[in-house]
């Protein structure tokens, strides 16, 4: 005990120090932002834990303004909540905050994914996602996101469901389909169940011993990947249709770039199936959870909501067709609410970059390797940007935002490639849902459980029942 004690207080001193001498070093006549570092070593880490999140930020944002520093995690950090500074660390000044993660998650994800990488392979490779996500690619798979809808819906009627299981699976569906397509050699089960695993250790401690959840995920990771390079294998010999193959398609579709050092190796292209599957589910999983707990509260926007959507069946039943992509773009109201939920419970609350070099920042230093967060979350916040932020206000975007004031999506090179398809899954859903049932929330929880993305606490259990039409 007393030996315990005695290496406590040595980690103690010696981070002290090393405090110390930083503080000293700094070059003269050069000011960090204001804030508290809290205590060495663990700085305001606890502070950041025992609380909301939110109220961390906010009383910190009170006390020292817009660009504050603290320390979490034995990072030292500065925190962003002005849109135009955000924007220069993630835009027009990209070039010198490079994004950066904890080594136990890239780990996990593998480092090949275009998350973690700045410059000519960032850009190759975001070139071929995005093409993946663009409109004219997303229009194919309207039918077959209809069919998961279809398919799932009545499943739940005159049961409690757990929302946030069911979008998990429906995201994690839709995922699938965009990466792999119609491709039939697929395990689906398999790498489904591989993925569960994968996300309990993704959000647990990193301590890989045996036993642990993520020695388990980081087995998982492993099986995953002999998976996908079996299937990559495949794929390379097959020769087949163009068009019908997803994300996967368009990665292999580097073998015929002319540049050698273009063309993807297996690892390469299976790091960024697993990534983007990854990046896919669990946001979006969370920001239709939201929807649902939204519409349920605002029965008013419910029933406008319903009325849209409405015309829309009509029209089509009319015509005797499924929906179609073009549907989707005439749901204006809908859109809104989707863009306010996004703003409302803004699932990343913020983002983090690390400083590749010392900056001079609006009148602050900031140092080479600290990391800098924009957030998100304050920003959306803010109620001189949204007025009566708090409220959920979807006619609020009947007018464009501020330049820079929104960005559930991020901004800058890394943003998000699968904004559309997260609207598109959306739509799909509120369609159907809302033209066929009504549902009831049952719930004893109230707020907002954290992990990482905000959901509503348990999940919002609900029960859904068909409308009876006359
Ligand atoms: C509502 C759901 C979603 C939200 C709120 C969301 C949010 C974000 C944000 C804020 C970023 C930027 C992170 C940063 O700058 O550090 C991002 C990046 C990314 N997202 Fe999403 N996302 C969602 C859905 C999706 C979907 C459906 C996909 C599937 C294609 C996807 C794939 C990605 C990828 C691959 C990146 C990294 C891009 C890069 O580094 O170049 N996301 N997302």
């Amino acid at each position: 005990m007393i030996s315990f004690l005695l290496i406590f207080v040595l980690i103690i001193i010696y981070f002290f120090f090393k405090w110390s001498f930083f503080y000293s070093s700094l070059p003269k006549g050069k000011l960090l932002p204001p804030g508290s570092m809290g205590w060495p070593y663990f700085g305001e880490t606890l502070q950041l834990y025992s609380q909301n999140p939110n109220s961390f930020f906010s009383t910190r944002q009170q006390r020292y303004g817009d660009i504050f520093k603290t320390h979490i995690l034995g990072c030292p950090c500065v925190m962003i909540s002005r849109p135009e500074a955000a924007k220069m660390v993630l835009v027009t000044h990209d070039h010198l905050f490079k994004p950066t993660y904890p080594p136990s998650k890239e780990n996990m994800i593998g480092h090949n994914a275009l998350f973690f990488h700045q410059g000519p392979y960032h850009s190759h490779l975001r070139k071929m996602v995005q093409s993946s996500f663009l409109p004219c690619a997303l229009k194919e798979s309207v039918p077959r996101i209809e069919n998961l809808v279809i398919d799932m819906l009545p499943k739940f009627v005159d049961k409690t469901i757990n929302t946030l299981c069911e979008m998990k699976k429906y995201a994690f569906d839709v995922a699938i389909i965009s990466a792999f397509g119609i491709n039939t050699e697929v395990e689906i089960e398999q790498i489904k169940q591989l993925y569960r695993i994968l996300e309990k250790g993704y959000n647990s401690m990193p301590l890989n011993v045996p036993g642990t959840p993520f020695y388990k995920a980081m087995k998982a990771r492993k099986l995953l990947n002999e998976k996908l390079s079996k299937l990559i294998g495949k794929e390379r010999k097959s020769k087949k249709a163009a068009g019908t193959g997803g994300l996967l398609e368009v990665l292999l579709g580097s073998d015929q770039a002319e540049r050698s050092d273009s063309k993807l190796t297996d690892s390469q292209i299976a790091d960024n199936i697993i990534g983007v599957i990854f990046a896919a589910h669990d946001t979006t999983a969370s920001v239709m959870t939201w929807v649902l707990m939204y519409l349920h509260d605002n029965i008013d926007v419910l029933e406008a909501v319903a009325r849209e959507q409405e015309g829309i069946r009509c029209r089509i039943s009319e015509e005797n067709r499924n929906l179609t992509w073009d549907d989707t773009r005439l749901m204006p109201l809908t859109s809104r609410v989707f863009q306010e939920t996004l703003r409302s419970a803004s699932i990343l609350s913020f983002t983090f970059r690390e400083a590749v070099e010392d900056v001079e920042f609006e009148g602050h230093f900031i140092p080479k390797g600290w990391k800098v967060l924009p957030l998100f979350r304050s920003i959306h916040h803010s109620a001189a940007l949204f007025p009566h932020p708090s409220k959920f206000d979807p006619s609020r975007f009947e007018v464009a935002p501020r330049p820079n004031s929104y960005m559930p999506f991020g901004k800058g090179v890394h943003s998000c490639p699968g904004s559309e398809l997260a609207k598109l899954e959306t739509l799909i859903l509120l369609h159907h849902l809302t033209t066929t049932y009504r549902w009831k929330v049952i719930s004893s929880h109230s707020g907002t459980h954290y992990g990482p993305f905000p959901v509503p606490k348990g999940g919002l259990p609900i029960v859904l029942s068909p409308i009876c039409r006359t």
